[in-house]
């Protein structure tokens, strides 16, 4: 029923107990022209080569998705807003990379650290049907009047645009100049690409989707459109636990629900087969582990940003999977959406299945131990005042 994209980067729990046997016979000969040349990593960036080596590697691994020949190529459009930055540019580089993306929007400031023209540049040399065009405004131009070109026939809509935190800062302390600029993003993409899923990555995930989800509501749109990203926090639950465990982190699937800061960040070791074996007792270091693994990178970075490497890879993952979806392979996915799956909390990370419409089912968490029982209140209750930050914004503001 469900279909399956490259496993690192789209991983849908329902196939994670498959066999690769059927994939792996499956191997067409496009794959071998997928292997990258050696002048094409010689002439990348380091941060570019990584993320590239990442792709193929993955592609390598896992077996029966599109790149494959698997499901048939999509034909999408996807934009990514924030293109230049340290998220955006790898994110950029991966997206381009899947056979589903037919036309990349880079989109970022003309202040930014590169122009996405050269972005853009860039990347349309990959050996890539991908067609990528950059896109630019001025601090002082409305992306409303820019981004007409930019947007128009998005399916998809990556939002790594915004601050990163420096060490000593929650996600929180960065509410206001990120809600902001993620509101004018939104309210372009309520113009031009109304029905384009757009996934957010931008800070505070819990407080800004609310915020912009409540938006699209009052402006007669969908507000299911609007998806957090929290993919990261299910990949350092999956590496922590291949670390403790020994096992392979392509088989753990830790499913991570709640939301994205601090203690609403809930890995639930129990439901993965691997992570159910860790004793009792170091669940709780475990736990706190996959919590402040965002803060790890803060303070290691040294005032220089946040997570981007891991980020863009876990966005592409998230991003890979909606557009899997869209071409009509049920694809399920971690992600922060409005939500019944928790009584009083209307935004709630869970397990979301896209499919051809967007978000297709957001399921329920399923089954705690004690301990995760008592996580999960505590959970809740913080992510209750994040939402609400979220809603008052949104109730302050309107979309032009
Ligand atoms: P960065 O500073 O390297 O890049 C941000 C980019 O956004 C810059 O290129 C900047 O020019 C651009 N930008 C700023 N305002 C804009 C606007 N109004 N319109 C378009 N572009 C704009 O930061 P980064 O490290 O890429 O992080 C970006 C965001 O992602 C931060 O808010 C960070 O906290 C968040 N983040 C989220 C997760 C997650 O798991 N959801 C993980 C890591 C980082
Ligand atoms: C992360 O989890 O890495 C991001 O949310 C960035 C941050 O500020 O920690």
């Amino acid at each position: 029923m469900f279909g399956r994209c490259s496993r690192s980067f789209a991983r849908p729990f329902q196939l994670r107990q498959r066999s690769f046997a059927n994939a792996a016979r499956a191997v067409p000969e496009s794959f071998h022209k997928n292997v990258p040349r050696a002048g094409t990593l010689a002439a990348a960036t380091a941060v570019g080569a990584a993320a590239l080596m990442t792709a193929h590697a993955s592609q390598k691994k896992e077996s029966n998705c599109s790149w494959f020949g698997g499901a048939s190529k999509g034909n999408f459009k996807v934009c990514v807003c924030g293109a230049s930055g340290g998220i955006g540019q790898p994110l950029s580089l991966l997206m381009a990379t899947d056979p589903n993306v037919a036309e990349l929007s880079v989109y970022d400031l003309s202040m930014a650290m590169v122009p996405p023209a050269g972005v853009a540049a860039d990347l349309g040399h990959l050996e890539k049907r991908v067609k990528v065009k950059g896109y630019v405004k001025s601090v002082d131009e409305r992306a409303i009047d820019k981004l007409g070109e930019c947007l128009s026939g998005c399916d998809l809509v990556l939002v790594p645009a915004g601050m990163p935190r420096k060490p000593g800062q929650t996600r929180d302390d960065l509410f206001k100049i990120n809600a902001d600029i993620a509101k004018e993003v939104v309210e372009a993409c309520a113009k031009y690409c109304p029905n384009a899923i757009v996934a957010l990555i931008v800070n505070p995930v819990n407080s800004v989707v609310p915020a912009m989800a409540e938006l699209y509501k009052k402006k007669g749109l969908d507000p299911t459109k609007i998806v957090g990203v929290t993919t990261l926090d299910c990949v350092r639950a999956n590496k922590f636990v291949g670390e403790l465990t020994g096992a392979d982190p392509d088989e753990i699937d830790v499913p991570v629900i709640g939301g994205h800061a601090g203690v609403t960040i809930m890995p639930v070791f129990s439901q993965d087969k691997h992570a159910r074996k860790i004793p009792e007792a170091d669940i709780p270091a475990l736990d706190k582990h996959v919590q402040d693994a965002g803060t790890d990178v803060v303070n290691a970075k040294n005032g220089k940003g946040s997570a981007t490497l891991s980020m863009a890879y876990a966005g592409a993952r998230l991003g890979k999977a909606v557009l899997a979806g869209l071409n009509g392979t049920p694809t399920t996915e971690c992600a922060y959406v409005m939500s019944t799956v928790m009584p009083d909390v209307p935004y709630f990370t869970s397990k979301v299945t896209f499919g051809k419409a967007g978000v297709q089912k957001v399921h329920p968490i399923g089954k705690l131990n004690s301990y995760e029982q008592t996580r999960l209140e505590e959970a809740v209750k913080a992510l209750k005042t994040e939402i609400q930050s979220g809603v008052d914004y949104a109730s302050k503001n309107s979309l032009a």
